[in-house]
């Protein structure tokens, strides 16, 4: 699969419903890797624009678009699960659940599913059943993510398992769904201006400005979403995922969730202890803090996530890292130096021969675009692959020289909003476009999960909250999810808070890297205590959840822990085979892999590659 080339200039941005790669591949990452903060997808805003001659707006929807079948699915009840042809070969279905499980004869949610079938024969005995995946966000599509990944996960797991992946609740193709605006435009002129606001340290008003632009948009949303709100939950998404495994006639859960869905997972095994087969909770949050909404304590390792590469910078030398300096020290004031700079003076880009390439690069961008660097900075496993962090601070360093045209076109390749277009009109009453601005879903499910508790914060608390965490982090600045919260009121019709603590029917599989930005190690260990002989294993890599970086070891645990239910030793720390900075040699023990060990290894490639994030880098 080449998930290498590089993203097209004549190609339309908005195209994120086709299955074209890196657009989509993009906004899955943009799910996974925030963890929630909001202040990064807010403030992630292309430094380039431009007149797309090639492409007029024209109708969005493609005739031929995989994604128009959902209007079609009839919807299924949990003993008649029955599932329709969709996505050349795979199979989809709509789950009806309560909307309310108190109220079982109530109003109905409907729930979208894609697997990726088992290739065994109906009834064959070897059938091991069906793994659900959460990507994260909150507010991230399950279908988008198995849409990616689900063939390469079955090729790690083996073909007895079927591949599912769902929208929860809010998010989607699943009804409800939440929305805030009336149109797509609408939506997007208004992130436009959100993303104009400075960061919040940046100027005297920024703070506050973001303050007011959250008791706006949580007041539209408070009219918009009344139908939807009460509904998104994670507790009432682990009732979903019971539901789902029910209608498949097991008991059961099998799961592997990442970031935010390490909440989903660590919440249906404190509800339904005794419904666990199998589950990986990868990139873990600790649920306590973050049912409080505290947000407090994502980003204990965030810098030193930076550290591991400016330390690969000083490793690699002058010759592959053009920020070279002797020491990390060194390399990290030469990089503050530049961004204070660019506080002063944003450069302007506008490529002369092309008419097409215009915008700014700021302050707000490169930091944005830093950190999100430090969710997936390793380099492919071999010399001709990506390397992130050498094209960002190659392209930093062009900068630093007063060219801003590089860091621009590497941020091109990080996402953006759909700009101003609207869908086609399509039948009455489904919706044309799935809303994939999970942003607003994002916000609706951990400001409810919070039980709003940050609805009437002041600007005093959100002063004192930001100096707090700036004590640990160089980016606080990054980390607003409470925020965003200001002035949402929904609460849920259910909530489960904890507390974390279980005996499950089979022990949790949990993964921490060194290094992850948002979700420390730590957190890992400290979920773990709650959940009888639950394992940890350490990823020993900087990035985000496991699947940022290439390892043979975790991919073999993770294979074993599903096909066999074998648990690592508790604590075991796994190493990698990708690096930071390009190597002169391929690790030479991937050449002496038995045919089984390449096949994992390339199986766990194929997934990581499927949600290779960021963008950047790609033309330079
Ligand atoms: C809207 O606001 C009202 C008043 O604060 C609150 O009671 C209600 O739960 C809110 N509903 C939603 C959907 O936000
Ligand atoms: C400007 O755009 C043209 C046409 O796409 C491209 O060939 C050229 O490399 C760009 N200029 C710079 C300085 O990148
Ligand atoms: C290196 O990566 C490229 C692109 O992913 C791939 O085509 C090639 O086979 C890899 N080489 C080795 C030795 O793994
Ligand atoms: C804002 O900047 C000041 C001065 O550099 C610093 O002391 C403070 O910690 C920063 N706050 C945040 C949230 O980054
Ligand atoms: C957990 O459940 C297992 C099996 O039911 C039982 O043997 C064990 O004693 C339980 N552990 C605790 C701490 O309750
Ligand atoms: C595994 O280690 C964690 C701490 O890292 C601990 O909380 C947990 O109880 C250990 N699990 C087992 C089965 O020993």
């Amino acid at each position: 699969m080449d998930t290498k080339t590089a993203h097209r200039d004549d190609e339309p941005f908005y195209e994120e419903r086709r299955p074209r790669g890196s657009t989509r591949k993009a906004l899955f990452w943009r799910v996974v890797l925030l963890v929630g903060s909001f202040a990064l997808a807010q403030a992630v805003v292309s430094a380039l624009s431009g007149r797309d001659a090639s492409a007029p707006h024209e109708c969005r929807v493609a005739p031929d678009d995989p994604e128009a079948i959902w209007s079609k699915i009839p919807p299924s009840s949990i003993d008649s699960l029955s599932w329709t042809p969709c996505y050349s070969g795979q199979e989809c279905a709509m789950l009806m659940v309560p909307l309310d499980y108190s109220k079982p004869s109530g109003r109905q949610a409907g729930i979208a599913i894609y697997k990726v079938p088992s290739k065994l024969a109906p009834g064959d005995e070897k059938y091991k059943g069906p793994i659900l995946l959460n990507p994260g966000g909150p507010g991230g599509s399950g279908v988008g993510l198995a849409i990616r990944l689900g063939t390469g996960l079955q090729k790690l797991v083996g073909e007895e398992f079927d591949i599912i992946g769902f929208d929860p609740r809010g998010v989607g193709r699943t009804t409800p769904q939440i929305v805030f605006f009336e149109d797509e435009a609408e939506g997007a002129a208004w992130r436009l201006r959100v993303e104009g606001d400075p960061l919040i340290n940046s100027s005297a008003d920024a703070l506050t400005r973001q303050y007011a632009r959250s008791q706006v948009q949580n007041a539209i949303a408070n009219r918009t979403t009344a139908h939807a709100s009460p509904y998104v939950s994670t507790a009432l998404v682990a009732r979903d995922m019971l539901s789902i495994v029910k209608a498949h006639g097991q008991d059961k859960l099998q799961y592997w969730g990442f970031s935010y869905g390490t909440i989903l997972g660590a919440t249906y095994a404190a509800m339904f202890p005794d419904n666990v087969g199998r589950l990986i909770i990868d990139g873990v949050v600790d649920a306590d803090d973050y049912y409080a909404g505290s947000w407090s304590n994502n980003l204990i390792d965030t810098d030193t996530a930076l550290r591991m590469i400016l330390d690969a910078c000083v490793a690699a030398g002058p010759t592959k890292c053009a920020l070279y300096e002797s020491t990390t020290d060194k390399v990290h004031a030469r990089l503050t130096s530049i961004f204070d700079n660019l506080k002063k003076q944003p450069l302007p880009i506008y490529n002369s021969t092309s008419g097409r390439e215009y915008g700014l690069v700021d302050y707000k961008l490169v930091r944005t675009a830093l950190f999100m660097l430090l969710y997936s900075p390793n380099g492919g496993t071999n010399i001709s692959a990506d390397y992130p962090a050498q094209n960002f601070l190659n392209a930093l360093a062009h900068v630093e020289k007063g060219d801003g045209l590089p860091f621009g076109r590497l941020t091109h390749l990080v996402p953006v909003e759909p700009p101003f277009s609207c869908s086609c009109p399509g039948e009455p009453g489904k919706p044309t476009v799935v809303p994939f601005l999970w942003l607003e879903a994002s916000t609706a499910i951990a400001c409810s999960d919070s039980d709003a508790a940050h609805a009437d914060d002041t600007i005093e608390d959100l002063e004192e909250f930001f100096e707090e965490l700036a004590k640990g982090t160089e980016f606080a600045d990054q980390w607003a999810v409470t925020l965003a919260c200001i002035g949402w009121r929904a609460r849920p019709v259910e909530r489960f808070a904890g507390p974390f603590v279980a005996n499950t029917s089979f022990p949790l599989l949990l993964i921490g890297n060194t290094a992850d930005p948002v979700t420390p190690l730590t957190h890992a260990r400290k979920m773990s205590r709650g959940f009888d002989n639950s394992v940890v294993l350490h990823q020993d890599s900087a990035g985000h959840c496991s699947l940022s970086a290439t390892s043979l070891c975790s991919a073999k645990i993770v294979r074993e822990y599903f096909r066999d239910g074998k648990l690592p030793k508790n604590g075991t720390v796994c190493s990698v085979e990708s690096t930071i900075f390009p190597t002169d040699a391929v690790a030479p023990r991937v050449h002496a892999l038995s045919a089984e060990d390449f096949a994992v290894l390339e199986a766990w490639k194929e997934i990581a590659a499927a949600v290779e994030i960021p963008k950047l880098g790609r033309v330079l």
